[in-house]
């Protein structure tokens, strides 16, 4: 670690000159300054504590403390004072303050003061480096994919980031990053260092789902032994997310609105009111309209939700972006397994681009995973996707996609295609379609195409 400077702010240079030989000595660097304006000057240069004289707070003490302050809270400042009374001191530490050394004082106690207060400091920036570490793997770029449908995607989450107190609402099938989405919006706003907390509705009974998102008071049911908080108290200045909020149960779904309607709820057995700023993301599978219609979701609820919705394609519908999900997957799993693929085929990308994916992009990644771990090759083919290329015997099988198709339209397409393959020639475009020149002929009079020269 590099050494720490402190600023020694004192309007008289013998006070000055004492402190700088001694921390000087220590091995500090250390600054001077002979007044509060002076010291604010110097901040910029990179300061870790601040020694300020305080003997007579009305001569500015007040002033350049809060200024240090409002500068950068993490700069330490120990108050130089006659006496500490107790009105000084306790201004003085709702200001932000350490530490007090009480003038004369004695070198060795302001070298120890000095030294505790760095050790704080350097351990709440590592805690701030360790949580934004642990935030950049949820960056925008972290939403993988260039279509059109996934850049709208991290726009509106980008968008969703900057207004830190709005609900959102994810629906999306399974797979298409809903819990990924949620953690991409909190570690992009301003709540990053905050925490973030994740709850499943379907994966408690009731009662426990009920005392675990709003905590509980002592004795409020029979395994009640202590007060608890819940998840919304622990997770206050950050975000709550609320998977398969679909599931939850109708009288939990009245205290959450009422929670998101007055930012404030009651633990269970308790009667006090207790606030917290949290942001609420819920998601689901679900098609939750259709629960509301079938009353099996409250609709104010839904609609207190549904401020903000965001959706998530399903994979079929941005094949576009799959060479790009397994590229990508491909370097995570490289890092993971000690493995030096390269990237996959052309063949591999075609038949992943056909494929139906019911499982969107967590199937993907499942997929890439397996074939990396079974691979001897530096390149990924068709064959390592087994689940994917169709075998041999069921060519005859095609596999209904799960939207349906419009018969005519792929018909026509399927001829448009194995005509433009073949150049027009008829017989040869139906043996690519299992048909005779005939049946071809009849089929282009049928949909009137012009056949390609
Ligand atoms: N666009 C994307 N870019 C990169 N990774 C993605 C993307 N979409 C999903 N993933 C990855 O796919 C996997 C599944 O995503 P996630 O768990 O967020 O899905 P989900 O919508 O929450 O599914 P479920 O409804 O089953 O809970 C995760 O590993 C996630 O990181
Ligand atoms: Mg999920």
């Amino acid at each position: 670690m590099p050494r720490a400077t402190i600023l020694v702010v004192d309007d008289d240079p013998l006070i000055r000159l004492s402190l700088a030989e001694r921390l000087g000595s220590e091995g500090y660097t250390v600054l001077e300054a002979d007044s509060g304006p002076a010291a604010l000057e110097q901040l910029p240069v990179g300061v870790d504590l601040v020694l300020l004289d305080y003997r007579d707070p009305d001569a500015g003490g007040v002033t350049a403390l809060r200024g240090i302050k409002a500068f950068d809270q993490d700069v330490l400042v120990i108050l130089l004072t006659v006496s500490a009374s107790v009105e000084t001191a306790v201004e003085a530490m709702t200001l932000g303050a350490y530490h007090f050394a009480v003038t004369p004082f004695n070198l060795d106690e302001v070298v120890a003061l000095v030294d505790r207060a760095l050790e704080t400091t350097r351990l709440r920036r590592e805690v701030r480096q360790l949580r934004s570490d642990a935030a950049r793997p949820y960056s925008l770029q972290r939403i993988v994919g260039a279509s059109a449908a996934i850049a709208a995607l991290r726009h509106i989450v980008a968008r969703v980031s900057r207004s830190p107190a709005s609900t959102v609402l994810l629906t999306g099938e399974s797979g298409t990053g809903k819990n990924l989405v949620a953690k991409v919006i909190h570690y992009s706003s301003d709540r990053a260092a905050r925490p973030f907390m994740d709850i499943t509705s379907s994966a408690l009974p009731e009662h426990l789902l009920e005392s675990e998102l709003f905590g509980h008071e002592r004795g409020a049911f029979t395994d009640a032994r202590i007060e608890q908080r819940g998840l919304l108290e622990n997770a206050d200045g950050g975000t709550v997310f609320l998977d398969e909020v679909g599931d939850m149960p109708p009288a939990l779904q009245a205290k959450l609105l009422r929670f998101l309607e007055e930012k404030s709820f009651k633990r269970v057995g308790g009667t006090a009111d207790i606030h917290v700023d949290v942001r609420v993301i819920a998601a689901t599978n679900r098609n939750v309209e259709e629960d509301v219609a079938r009353h099996q979701f409250r609709s104010d609820l839904f609609y207190r939700l549904n401020v903000l919705p965001i959706e998530l394609p399903p994979l079929r519908s941005h094949p576009d972006d799959i060479p790009l999900l397994v590229e990508y997957f491909i370097d995570a799993f490289n890092a993971e397994f000690r493995k030096a693929v390269l990237g996959a085929r052309p063949a591999a990308y075609s038949v992943l681009q056909g494929y139906g994916w019911p499982g969107n992009v967590r199937e993907l990644r499942n997929l890439v995973e397996r074939a990396m771990l079974l691979t001897d090759s530096d390149r990924l083919d068709a064959r390592d996707f087994p689940a994917v290329v169709a075998p041999e015997e069921d060519r005859d099988t095609f596999l209904l996609p799960a939207g349906g198709v419009k018969f005519e339209e792929l018909e026509r397409s399927l001829l448009m295609q194995a005509l433009t393959r073949s150049r027009g020639n008829q017989t040869r475009a139906g043996a690519l379609l299992g048909l005779n020149r005939d049946q071809i002929r009849y089929r282009i009079e049928k949909f009137g195409l012009a056949v390609p020269a």
